[in-house]
């Protein structure tokens, strides 16, 4: 097992590239299942989430290789359960329901449980498989899905779920006739993953908005050149956090300014000035961070995969600033964590309050889920920045297996923008950690 080791108070500053988007690379990779062949993919992130799903694809009969560039072949399923151990490891698996369906006729998943950041059901995925035909039941803990065939229909979403986007999506493409989903979720990975299938022969219009319609086809065939995954939005706005709570100028490039409008926005409000160009977003942050307000919305709301994040910002604001989360009713599990770093937090359900002081302290913490994961990264590398550097503290984080799932490089990143970040095994004393640390 290894911790995570950062001596904070150090300006970020520099410019990184942004790696491919997990929540793009996960339904992209399952949704090849829809098209017997080869398949190449370019810009997939090394993630440990990424392996999970390959070793879900390799589980029903499709091999992969990872190097130069990730290929997939799905020529032959043959078998179509995605099993507990995986589904457990990694609730993106769920997405295989719709797929499966769709080519094999059958689909065994086990039944996802709750998660740290909520319950998370998915009958709204089920509801969509439905009416395109398919008939489930749920013996020992799996669902078990069988169609005779899909056909065409139309289907409102009680809410804009991305995951039942993509399930449905992925079974309506070789559904027969016409599909429209209402409500549907507007995420910019629906849109890498609609152009994904589109290469594949589908026909899809509306994705991006919230009525998207499908033309179903027979089949589908592999495109004969590589796809390129889209940049990862979320992995570009923590990294822009890290360089606003340091006082830093960090630019991220090979990603898409467009797709993170409501982030940049926010980081603007904090005080921080944004620049973009087409593939490029640079924040410099000068002066202290001013409180601010924030609500997570499906997009082009603020997402929630940001708020834990903006946490640790606030923190280091000087003034009180409101986080509301309207997505995950559970997913202020970072609060805690960041009170042992010496931010004032208090959260009432959904409703968290930050008296930010502009500082934290060093601590040891523990990793709860990806993104509060993230907001302790932040804070330790803003962390005991009002003290002379060779009197600071290092903060370890344990657990890091969460940033794993979807930081690819997280070390090398923060270490090139000049952040002292080290992995080291969890014996290792805190000298040695900070050696590592400080070797940066
Ligand atoms: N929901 C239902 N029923 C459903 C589906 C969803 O009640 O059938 C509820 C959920 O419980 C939640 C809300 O709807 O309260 C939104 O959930 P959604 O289905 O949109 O989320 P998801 O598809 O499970 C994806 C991302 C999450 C991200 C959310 C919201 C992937 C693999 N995961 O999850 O990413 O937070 O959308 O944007 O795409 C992360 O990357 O850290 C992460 C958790």
């Amino acid at each position: 097992m290894e911790k995570l080791v950062i001596q904070g108070g150090y300006r970020l500053e520099g410019r990184i590239v942004a790696s491919g988007a997990k929540n793009a690379a996960l339904p992209i990779l399952i949704a090849t299942l829809l098209a017997p062949g080869e398949h190449r993919l370019a810009n997939v992130p090394d993630l440990a989430d990424i392996s999970s799903t390959l070793s879900l694809l390799g589980r029903l009969g499709c091999p992969s290789l990872v190097a130069p560039t990730l290929r997939v072949d799905t020529t032959r399923i043959t078998f179509c359960e995605a099993p507990y151990d995986i589904v457990s490891r990694m609730r993106a698996s769920v997405l295989a329901l719709g797929p499966l369906l769709a080519r094999h006729g059958e689909a065994i998943v086990s039944m996802p449980g709750g998660c740290a950041i909520g319950t998370r059901p998915i009958d709204q995925h089920l509801k969509g498989l439905e009416a395109l035909g398919c008939r489930f039941e749920l013996t020992g803990g799996n669902i078990h899905g069988r169609t005779d065939g899909l056909v065409g229909a139309e289907i409102d979403l009680d809410m804009p779920t991305v995951g039942g986007t993509e399930n449905i999506l992925m079974a309506a493409v070789l559904a027969e006739g016409h599909s429209v989903i209402r409500n549907a979720a507007r995420e910019p990975e629906i849109v890498d993953l609609a152009n994904f299938l589109t290469t594949l022969g589908a026909r899809i219009s509306g994705a991006g908005t919230s009525e998207i319609e499908v033309e179903g086809v027979p089949r589908l065939t592999p495109a004969s050149r590589p796809y390129r995954v889209m940049s990862d939005r979320i992995e570009v706005g923590t990294y822009l956090c890290a360089g606003a709570v340091t006082g830093g100028d960090v630019t991220v490039t090979q990603c898409d300014p467009r797709v993170m409008r409501s982030v940049l926005a926010k980081l603007s409000d904090a005080g921080a000035t944004i620049e973009t160009t087409d593939d490029s977003v640079r924040l410099v942050m000068e002066g202290p961070l001013r409180p601010f307000e924030l609500t997570t919305e499906p997009h082009p709301g603020f997402p929630t995969d940001m708020q834990a994040q903006l946490c640790a910002v606030a923190a280091m604001a000087e003034g009180t600033s409101t986080i509301n989360e309207r997505i995950f009713e559970n997913r202020f599990m970072h609060a805690a964590e960041m009170r042992r770093m010496g931010a004032n937090i208090t959260v009432t359900g959904n409703h968290a309050t930050v008296r930010g002081t502009g500082k934290l302290s060093s601590a040891t913490v523990m990793a709860s889920d990806l993104r509060a994961s993230a907001a302790l990264v932040i804070s330790a590398l803003a962390a005991d920045a009002d003290i002379p550097a060779d009197e600071r503290g290092v903060s370890q984080m344990r657990h890091i297996h969460h940033l794993d799932r979807g930081y690819d490089d997280l070390v090398g990143k923060l270490r090139t923008l000049g952040g002292h970040v080290g992995r080291v095994a969890d014996e290792l004393d805190d000298l040695d950690a900070l050696r590592a640390a400080t070797e940066a």
